[in-house]
Formats: structure tokens, sequence, C-alpha cells
């Protein structure tokens, strides 16, 4: 007898992806012939040097930007343009200043024609999520960078994809905001089930989150390397086995 398995949505695959850009009538090659299968639910970092190409590979995910060749295909759907299964958030959360945190976090539900009862108690939901329950009256002006990111991360949310696209989310916060939101972030990954694609120059927070590490080579037209996290959840950044982690991933850059 077979068991078919439900497969896991959010399934990103990669193939031969390249992209140039021209700056002063010079061709760059950013990402070159790039081949990935991102599992669905997965914990994905990239990591890479400035300049590497993180943010142009997470805007061709996104549906952001078009590569020259090749492609990304989500639950074997090729990608063109935004979808609703991705959901993007950036280093800054844009909120709208005119809105409330529930106007916020609701107004992408309520842009889909989602009636507005029904939007605001989706996105109630996802504010106790990110522990914002008592702020849903808030404006964004009297939030902190944390409290705003957070509100990002629900908005993102309460469209309920399939895939989070994050990039650099926490780079702009304090170190201790920073460790916070990690815990918080690996906490609703596993509880939403979601595909996580997050870049960050971060390497202890790649290590953190990720079961597989991306870093992107340095010299154009190298190869990416892929680093599996083999360590429990949720995990210690003083285990001996994270620090070798640590060690390992500077070491991919040439830092000790
Ligand atoms: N729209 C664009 N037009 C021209 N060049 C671009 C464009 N977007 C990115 N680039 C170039 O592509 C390269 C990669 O940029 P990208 O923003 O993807 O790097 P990154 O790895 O995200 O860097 P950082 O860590 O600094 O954020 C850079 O050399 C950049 O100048
Ligand atoms: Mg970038």
């Amino acid at each position: 007898m077979t068991l078919i398995q439900a497969q896991a949505k959010g399934e990103v695959t990669i193939r031969d992806l390249t992209k140039s850009f021209t700056i002063d009538g010079q061709t760059l090659t950013v990402l070159k012939k790039i081949n990935l299968d991102i599992r669905g639910g997965e914990s994905l970092a990239i990591v890479g040097a400035s300049g590497s190409g993180k943010t142009t590979l997470l805007r061709i995910l996104a549906g952001l930007e078009e590569p020259d060749a090749g492609g990304v295909l989500i639950d074997g759907a090729p990608v063109h343009g935004l979808g609703r299964e991705r959901s993007v958030i950036f280093q800054e959360p844009r909120l709208l200043p005119w809105l409330t945190v529930l106007g916020n976090v609701a107004f992408g539900l309520e842009v889909q024609g989602e009636p507005k009862s029904e939007a605001a108690e989706r996105a109630r939901h996802y504010i106790r999520l990110v522990g914002l329950g008592e702020f849903e009256g808030a404006w964004p002006r009297q939030l902190s960078g944390g409290m705003a990111q957070r509100v990002g991360i629900a908005r993102a949310l309460t469209v309920q994809p399939e895939i989070l696209l994050l990039d650099e989310p926490l780079g702009a916060l304090d170190a201790m905001t920073k460790m916070t939101m990690q815990e918080e972030l690996n906490r609703i990954w596993a509880e939403e089930k979601v595909t996580l694609v997050l870049v960050t120059h971060d390497l202890e927070e790649a290590i953190f989150l990720a079961d597989r590490v991306l870093v992107l080579p340095k010299a154009k037209g190298g190869a990416i390397r892929l680093i599996d996290i083999d360590l429990p959840r949720p995990r210690d950044r003083n285990d001996p086995a994270f620090v070798r982690y640590r060690r390992q991933l500077m070491s991919e850059f040439g830092l000790h």
C-alpha cells in the first residue's frame, strides 16, 4: 500500500537563478545560477557580505524583482510578482501613521476584501501573538522600535502566508530587544508552521533561528554554501555546539 503524505505548503524551488545589474555601463552579476530547494515549514537564513545579493535574492522570492534567467517556484507554481502566499518584512516596519495598531494590522485583509469585523478579529489574534494585546489602539508614533517591528510582523502574519520573507527585520533594534525578538520569531515560526526565509548579517541570529544557513559567495561567480544547524530548540547561545557553529560561520568570512 502506498501512503500519500500531504506535502507541506510553502515549498520554494530556486532553479538556475541569475540576476545582473548594469551600473555605469558595467554589468555586475549578483546572483549566478543559484539552485536551492527550501522545504515547506523550513527556516532558512541567508548570510553574506554587504553587496553579496541577499536583498536581491529575497526581492526575487517576493516577486518584487524579476530574474534575468532561471526562476522560482512556490509549491510548484512559477513566481511572477507578489502573491498572497508570501509576506515580506523589511528592516523598517513602514506602518501607516494615520492608522492605529489594529488598523495597520487589519489593513492588508481589508484590502483583500475581508469584511471589517472579521479582519479586526483576525488582526487581534496576531496582535496578541506578538505580545501587543494591550496596544491595539495605540498610534505608530507611540510605539518603540521593537514594538513597531512586532506590528509589522503581526501585519505580515494576518494574511496567513505560507512563506515569510524577512530582510534584516531586527537590524535596527538594540541588542536586548533584538534577542527578545529572535525568541519571539522562533516561537511564531514554530506555532504558525510557515516557511521562514530570513536575510541577516548577524551570524548568531542565523544560528539561533535557522534549520539551514545559506552563505552567499563573496567573489561573484563563487559557489553558495549551505550549513545545517543541527541543534535542538529553543537554542542556547552558550552551548558549546552553538559556539562551534558560530566559529564555523565566521571562518566562512575569514573572521576569527
Ligand atoms: N536596483 C539596482 N540597480 C543596480 N544595482 C543594484 C540594484 N539592486 C542591487 N544592486 C547591486 O547589487 C548588489 C547586491 O545588492 P543587494 O542589495 O542584494 O546586497 P545585500 O547582500 O543585500 O547587501 P547589504 O548587506 O548591504 O544589505 C550590489 O552591488 C548593488 O549595488
Ligand atoms: Mg540588503
